[in-house]
C-alpha cells in the first residue's frame, strides 16, 4: 500500500477548506448531508474545524461493488429532518464519475433547500461522465483507487489516518 496524501496534508487542507466555508456562510447555518458511508471521517473532520453553526443529515446511495461503478443509484436511508429554505451543503468522500452526486444534487433540490453546494475530499476530473459543479474540492487525483479517511475497497481501510492507493486490487483484502 502507498501513501498518496498523508495525514498532514489532509489535515493543512481541511483548516483551508473549513475557513473558506465559514467565509462564504458567514452569519448563516449550515445542514452538511454527509453522503454514508465514505464521507463519515471528512464531515467530522471539516466540521471540527469550522466555526459556523452546522447541523448533521446522513443520507446513503447504493454505491460501488468492488472497483467498478453499477451506474445506477437509488436512495437507502434517506435524511429525516426537513431542509426546506435552509442552506445545505452535501459533503462527499470522492467524486469520480459524477452519477451520484448528479443524481443526489436533483433529488435534494425537489426538496427546495435555499441553496445547496458540494464539498467533496477528493475529485477525479479525468474519469467524469456527468458534469457537475462541484464547490469545494480538497484533491484533484488522477486516476487511482484509492483508500483511507472514509474510503474503502468492500467496506474496509475507512480508518486509515491518509490516502492510499495500491496499484493492484490483489494486494487488497
Ligand atoms: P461516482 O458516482 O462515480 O462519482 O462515485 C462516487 C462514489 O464512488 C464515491 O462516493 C465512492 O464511494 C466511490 N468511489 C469512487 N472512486 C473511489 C475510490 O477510488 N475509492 C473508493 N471509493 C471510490
Ligand atoms: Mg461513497
Amino acid at each position: 500500500m502507498d501513501v498518496l496524501i498523508n495525514e498532514s496534508r489532509i489535515e493543512k487542507r481541511l483548516d483551508e477548506m473549513a475557513k473558506e466555508i465559514d467565509k462564504a456562510y458567514e452569519g448563516k447555518e449550515i445542514i452538511l448531508i454527509g453522503i454514508l458511508k465514505g464521507s463519515v471521517v471528512f464531515m467530522v473532520e471539516l466540521a471540527k474545524r469550522m466555526k459556523t453553526k452546522v447541523q448533521f443529515e446522513f443520507i446513503e446511495v447504493s454505491s460501488y461493488e468492488g472497483t467498478e461503478s453499477t451506474g445506477k443509484v437509488k436512495i437507502v436511508k434517506d435524511i429525516k429532518n426537513s431542509i426546506e429554505g435552509k442552506d445545505v451543503l452535501i459533503v462527499e468522500d470522492i467524486i469520480d464519475t459524477g452519477i451520484t452526486l448528479t443524481f443526489l444534487k436533483e433529488y435534494l433540490l425537489l426538496k427546495k433547500p435555499n441553496s445547496l453546494k458540494i464539498a467533496t475530499l477528493l475529485s477525479k476530473p479525468s474519469r467524469r461522465i456527468k458534469e457537475l459543479d462541484v464547490d469545494y474540492i480538497g484533491f484533484k487525483i488522477e486516476d487511482k483507487f484509492v483508500i483511507g479517511y472514509g474510503l474503502d475497497y468492500n467496506q474496509n481501510y475507512r480508518n486509515l489516518p491518509y490516502i492510499g492507493y495500491v496499484n493492484s486490487e490483489k494486494d487488497l483484502l
